[in-house]
């Protein structure tokens, strides 16, 4: 599919098919998202993909209950992607220090909405997910407390018609303009 066609028929997905999805359309979209610019080539990021059911059921029950039950949904989906910010080089940690920005978030950010658009592109939804237990995340996949996991990915197949209403988005001229603000 065409990029711009792509990145309109992409729709946050929080219905999902009880159907696995296969290792090798996952694998696709980690290379995606692999292949994502960072500042400094930093990489600040680890997938870890969930997608044995048992264990998926047990990170949702814990991952989503309580003041995250908004996000329940996810439990449908046969695959979770968290996905760990780790550290940025040296060079983009004082950079991002001297400047007020966390180069890292737009790092993952951009690592994410690839593995995003690949999935779309073979037919898979995901929603990006932003509440969530991150304490109980962590004990779950026994990953270490003093990383973070700022955003985890759901994935799977999906009926289009099931899909919620559209997202409208601003109009050009309300979001760019050249030569001056
Ligand atoms: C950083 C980030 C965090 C998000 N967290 C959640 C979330 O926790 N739960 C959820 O259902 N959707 C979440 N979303 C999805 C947004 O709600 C969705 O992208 C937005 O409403 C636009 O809709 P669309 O993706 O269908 O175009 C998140 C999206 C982003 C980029």
């Amino acid at each position: 599919m065409a990029l711009l066609d792509l990145l309109k028929h992409r729709k946050s997905v929080r219905d999902f098919l009880d159907r696995p999805v296969e290792r090798e359309k996952i694998m696709i979209c980690l290379e995606a998202a692999r292949l994502a610019p960072s500042a400094c080539n930093s990489q600040p990021w680890k997938f870890i993909v969930v997608d044995d059911r048992q264990l998926k059921n047990k990170l949702c029950n814990a991952a989503f209950s309580s003041i995250y039950f908004i996000n329940a949904f996810c439990k449908m989906a046969p695959v979770i992607v968290v996905v760990i910010s780790e550290r940025s080089k040296f060079l983009a940690q004082i950079g991002g220090m001297f400047r007020g920005t966390k180069y890292y978030l737009i790092d993952i950010g951009i690592a994410i909405e690839h593995f995003v658009l690949q999935a779309e592109d073979l037919g898979l939804g995901t929603c990006w997910i932003g509440w969530f237990n991150e304490g109980a995340v962590k004990s779950i996949l026994n990953i270490p407390q003093h990383k973070k996991l700022d955003i985890l990915i759901v994935l799977g197949y999906y009926n289009r018609e099931k899909l919620g209403p559209e997202h409208g988005r601003e109009p050009i001229d309300k979001i760019a303009s050249f030569n001056a603000y």
